[in-house]
């Protein structure tokens, strides 16, 4: 710095230009995604039968024309995929890695696709208000998920005891499915966790006492199931609860 400081003002401005013209080429030649990951959105969109036509490539995170975004007919009907290019290649180079899949309403069918369980940056799947069936893969235990949103599909089977192996999460929302079984005692591991939203499917057998040690919960809902016993003891630790 002192040396700069001690040249004349040309030479200063020539240093400064030449800066410039490098963080733009930077910038230029980054914002990519891995061929990896525009593979498996790809074999994702085709799963979901998304009806519309998507260009995905990997550049898609910096191009509207891709159609990741969409928004139709009213603010509820959308479809958002959300990257993040912040993060550094091991040669210093920016890349970008898919962080959000949002698709609400969009009449998507078929099964939910094991593939989302390959973006390995994903923290938030929203894929309420569709028609998908099959059941939730284990392998999204893997997932560094924040939020997980299945509201209202045909998703059948009983949640993965690998679901609770996401300490992250802070949104587990189930409503309005066709699960069924046990709640997993190993969602008293999800300590983040501020809403558990398990209305409306076959649930049975009791809450587990390690529900207990879910002190974040703001929001817990499990009506409309076959869940038998009484109100556990353990919700007088639930002290942030709004909603019950
Ligand atoms: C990251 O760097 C490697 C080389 O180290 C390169 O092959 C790869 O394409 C880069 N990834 C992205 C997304 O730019
Ligand atoms: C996703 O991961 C699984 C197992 O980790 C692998 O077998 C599969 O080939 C991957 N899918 C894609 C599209 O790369
Ligand atoms: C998609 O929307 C998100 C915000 O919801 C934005 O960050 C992103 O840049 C958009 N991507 C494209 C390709 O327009
Ligand atoms: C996909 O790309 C083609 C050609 O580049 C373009 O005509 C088309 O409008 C794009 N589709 C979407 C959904 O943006
Ligand atoms: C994007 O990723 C970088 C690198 O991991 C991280 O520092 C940053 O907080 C992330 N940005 C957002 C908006 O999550
Ligand atoms: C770094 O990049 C080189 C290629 O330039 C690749 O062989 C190596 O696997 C990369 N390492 C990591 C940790 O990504
Ligand atoms: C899921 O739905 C598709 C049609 O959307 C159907 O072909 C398939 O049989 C269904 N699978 C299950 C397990 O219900
Ligand atoms: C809960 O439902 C499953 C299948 O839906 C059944 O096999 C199991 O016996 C039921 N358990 C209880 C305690 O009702
Ligand atoms: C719970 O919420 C508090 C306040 O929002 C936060 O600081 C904390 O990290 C959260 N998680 C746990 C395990 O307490
Ligand atoms: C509630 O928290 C207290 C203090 O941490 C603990 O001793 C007690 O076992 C907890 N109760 C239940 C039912 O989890």
């Amino acid at each position: 710095m002192g040396f700069v400081l001690s040249n004349s003002g040309a030479n200063l401005q020539k240093i400064f230009v030449v800066s410039v013209c490098a963080t733009f080429i930077l910038s230029s030649i980054a914002q990519l995604l891995p061929e990896y990951e525009v593979q498996v959105l790809q074999r994702i969109f085709s799963g979901l039968q998304f009806n519309y036509r998507v260009n995905i490539s990997r550049s898609s995170c910096v191009e509207a024309s891709a159609g990741l975004n969409r928004t139709f007919v009213a603010d509820r009907i959308y479809s958002s995929v959300v990257c993040n290019c912040s993060f550094i290649n091991n040669t210093t180079v920016s890349v970008c890695h898919v962080t959000s899949i949002q698709m609400q309403r969009l009449n998507l069918a078929g099964t939910l696709p094991l593939e989302f369980a390959n973006l390995s940056h994903l923290q938030e799947i929203d894929l309420s208000r569709n028609y998908l069936n099959g059941s939730i893969p284990s392998a999204f235990g893997q997932l560094p998920l924040v939020k997980l949103a299945l509201r209202g599909n045909r998703i059948s089977g009983t949640i993965p005891a690998e679901i609770g192996d996401i300490t992250t999460l802070k949104e587990l929302v189930l409503e309005d499915n066709l699960l069924q079984g046990n709640l997993p005692t190993n969602l008293g591991s999800l300590i983040n966790l501020e809403r558990l939203l398990l209305t409306a499917n076959n649930f049975n057998g009791t809450i587990p006492v390690t529900f207990g040690n879910l002190r974040n919960l703001t929001d817990f809902r499990v009506d409309g199931n076959k869940i038998s016993g009484q109100i556990p003891d353990f919700i007088g630790n639930w002290t942030n609860i709004r909603r019950l």
